[in-house]
């Protein structure tokens, strides 16, 4: 059997006997000095001014629209696009806070929103805000993308969770928007079992998302944004401070072993991106050898972060004769993604208008994925190279 994910943690001895140590010599587990630390050094490896720790990657999604409504950058009934092909807890806070969703198409070529399928899409709405996904490893012409959105007025927003590493000849994956969500769950690039980032060089939107993630108080910015906030506001002693909730907010807070742990993986971070990019490079040669497989286009990268192997047949009648080797050589599959978002019962249930995502449809119909874990073995490597042979 060949998981989707074969460890928690990428050196997972080491990262298990360094969480022992680490219980062992603590005595405060509750968000401290190591998420604080991991958030800097996060955002230092992004190359972002900010990194804001979360519990998952799903509530980093929800606390950036909800910092972004606190602020008045986005208004309720705001049009707020997003890829088609995608996770349910990207396209969900929409819904939640009362945007317009409006999905946007994912070329089978990039399997993602592409400067085409995005200026489509603006041709028949407007948009005050592209939440875009870049999924699984790959991406779409984000430096186009950034372009249109900066020309059209909209806040572009990258969902990252899938990305983490990918470089575009133009810049990091994450690094092309307002802002980026990342996330650490364990089956992503780095683990911290659950987990999830904000990253953006915005002071004020980092304000807000430490405000949104814990209770809406100050207690988790500096001495100077505290004063600011509380001369704003008019909070005179620091005994009524403590208890002051300034905006609407979560408790969406991670612990002291997600910073452990995040601070733990980051260390190996270029080799397990490095044996990502490997696995994907061995295994794409069988995509190139094969008519009957589509070749992702990849030009425009200049660093495969891959997260997993994404499989997109020529012809959707194709897919059971590579889905039935892959079962048979005891390979773990998934559906790509959540297929065409817009097909779910939960987007039926409260979306208005239908939109034709025919590239997505496509994707969905003709494509499934297996893991591509960084630990994968030679032997690993050649058992689904042959899965992929005509
Ligand atoms: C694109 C995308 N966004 C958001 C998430 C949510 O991350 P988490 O599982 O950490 O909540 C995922 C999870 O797989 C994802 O793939």
């Amino acid at each position: 059997m060949i998981p989707l994910n074969k460890y928690t943690f990428f050196k997972e001895k080491e990262a298990i006997e360094g969480l022992c140590q680490f219980l062992n010599r603590s005595d405060k587990f509750s968000m401290g000095v190591n998420c604080r630390e991991f958030e800097k050094q996060f955002a230092q490896y992004q190359g972002r001014k900010f990194g804001v720790l979360f519990n998952s990657g799903a509530s980093a999604n929800l606390c950036l629209l909800q910092a972004l409504l606190n602020l008045g950058w986005l208004k309720t009934g705001a049009a707020v696009g997003f890829s088609a092909l995608t996770w349910s807890t990207n396209v969900m806070p929409l819904f939640q806070f009362g945007f317009t969703p409006i999905p946007v198409d994912c070329s089978p070529d990039y399997l993602n929103v592409t400067s085409q399928t995005l200026r489509d899409r603006l041709k028949d709405r407007q948009l005050q805000c592209m939440f875009i996904t870049n999924a699984l490893g790959f991406t779409g012409d984000l430096d186009k993308i950034r372009d249109m959105c900066q020309d059209d007025g909209i806040i572009l927003l990258e969902d990252n969770c899938e990305s983490l590493g990918t470089e575009l000849h133009s810049g990091k994956a994450g690094n092309f928007g307002l802002a980026s969500t990342f996330s650490f769950y364990v089956a992503h690039h780095l683990s911290t079992i659950e987990g999830g980032m904000i990253c953006t060089d915005s002071d004020e939107l980092y304000e807000m998302l430490v405000i949104s993630r814990a209770n809406g108080w100050d207690r988790n910015l500096d001495p100077a944004a505290q004063k600011r906030w509380r001369d704003k506001y008019g909070v005179v002693s620091e005994f009524e401070s403590k208890y002051t909730f300034y905006d609407l907010a979560y408790n969406l807070r991670p612990t002291e072993i997600t910073g452990f742990l995040g601070m733990q993986q980051l260390k190996h971070i270029d080799e397990n991106i490095d044996n990502r990019e490997k696995i994907y490079l061995a295994i794409e040669r069988e995509f190139i050898a094969n008519d009957e497989l589509k070749v992702l286009k990849r030009k425009h990268i200049a660093k495969l972060s891959s997260f997993a192997i994404p499989v997109i047949c020529a012809r959707a009648e194709l897919r059971e004769k590579y889905l039935a080797r892959f079962v048979e050589a005891g390979v773990e599959v998934r559906p790509m993604i959540a297929g065409n978002i817009c097909r779910q019962p939960f987007y039926r249930k409260y979306a208005g208008q239908e939109y034709d995502l025919a590239g997505t449809d496509f994707i969905s119909q003709a494509g499934f994925y297996c893991g591509s874990d960084p630990e994968l073995t030679p032997e690993e490597i050649q058992v689904i190279r042959g899965c992929l042979r005509k």
